[in-house]
């Protein structure tokens, strides 16, 4: 991150303070505008579900917030990403040492093809931390915080590619928040699982709720019923409706929103 002196972050007292906020962000592919300008506000410490009809931009939007959208050659961000005062969509910001803060979890469980250890400590060691017991502590940690300790604790140098895909994800959870990010975005983290690893997923998410921001794309209405705070529809590549949950669930003041929650499309 460049601009170090305004990155020290100060907490203050405030009980609405965002941890992240887009202000008039569009994406374009090519010449088409798949995401029209949304500007949203993610609170510190609550969960945030982005839901909505299969390609209305929920993804697009997601990828933009840690500049993923940067690998894909026709796409094209515009806008701010106010992050720490810090528009973290200009071209003088460090993307790697950014995505250290905000970190990702992935649709499809994407474990390294090392042991479940050094899926955690792998890109700890890159950035200089090679204290073995420093380590040691972060890998106990966070496989606890990703309720994932108890099954794997004697097995710690066996292949992640052994692991379930249920606890695969919680091992990608687990070596996201190793790093320490203040904001996780997940991409339709439990699509891929069954219900029992989806609910472990939801339970894992309610723990990390007291320490993380977070982020996630579902297209589990229940799902996002049950374990966000806000929620954001998004309808042909527009935010429709930003509130909290409970009111876009029971409340929603508009008809699109109330036709979608309700099941009637998508
Ligand atoms: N890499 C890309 N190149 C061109 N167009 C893209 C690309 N990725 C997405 N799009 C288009 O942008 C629009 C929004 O797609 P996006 O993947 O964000 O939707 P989504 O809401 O995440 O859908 P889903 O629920 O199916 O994952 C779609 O019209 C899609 O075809
Ligand atoms: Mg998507």
């Amino acid at each position: 991150m460049t601009q170090k002196d305004t990155f020290i972050y100060k907490l203050n007292e405030n009980k609405h303070e965002m941890a992240m906020t887009t202000e008039n962000l569009k994406v374009f592919y090519g010449d088409k505008e798949a995401l029209h300008s949304s500007s949203l506000q993610f609170e510190r410490f609550k969960i945030t579900s982005l839901i909505g009809a299969s390609g209305s931009g929920k993804s697009t939007f997601l990828r933009s917030l840690n500049r993923m959208n940067d690998t894909v050659a026709s796409a094209r961000v515009e806008g701010k990403i106010i992050y720490r005062d810090l528009d973290i969509n200009s071209n003088d910001i460090d993307v790697y040492e950014m995505r250290k803060h905000i970190g990702m979890v992935f649709q499809r469980p994407n474990p390294f093809s090392k042991s479940i250890y050094q899926n955690i400590t792998f890109a700890l060691e890159r950035y200089g931390e090679h204290d073995k017991k420093k380590l040691d502590e972060v890998v106990e940690t966070t496989l606890k915080q990703a309720s994932l300790w108890d099954q794997v604790k004697d097995d710690l140098h066996k292949s992640a590619l052994s692991l379930s895909g249920g606890q695969q994800q919680r091992l990608c959870i687990a070596r996201a928040i190793a790093m320490k990010p203040d904001i996780l975005l997940m991409d339709e983290p439990a699509s891929a699982l069954d219900p029992i690893s989806t609910q472990n997923i939801e339970e894992t998410m309610m723990n990390l709720k007291d320490d993380f921001t977070i982020i996630i794309v579902t297209h589990n209405m229940q799902q996002a019923a049950r374990i966000s705070d806000y929620t954001a529809f998004f309808h042909m590549g527009q935010v429709i409706e930003f509130n909290e949950t409970r009111k876009i669930f029971t409340r929603p003041r508009i008809k699109l929103t109330e036709d979608y929650v309700s099941g009637h499309f998508g």
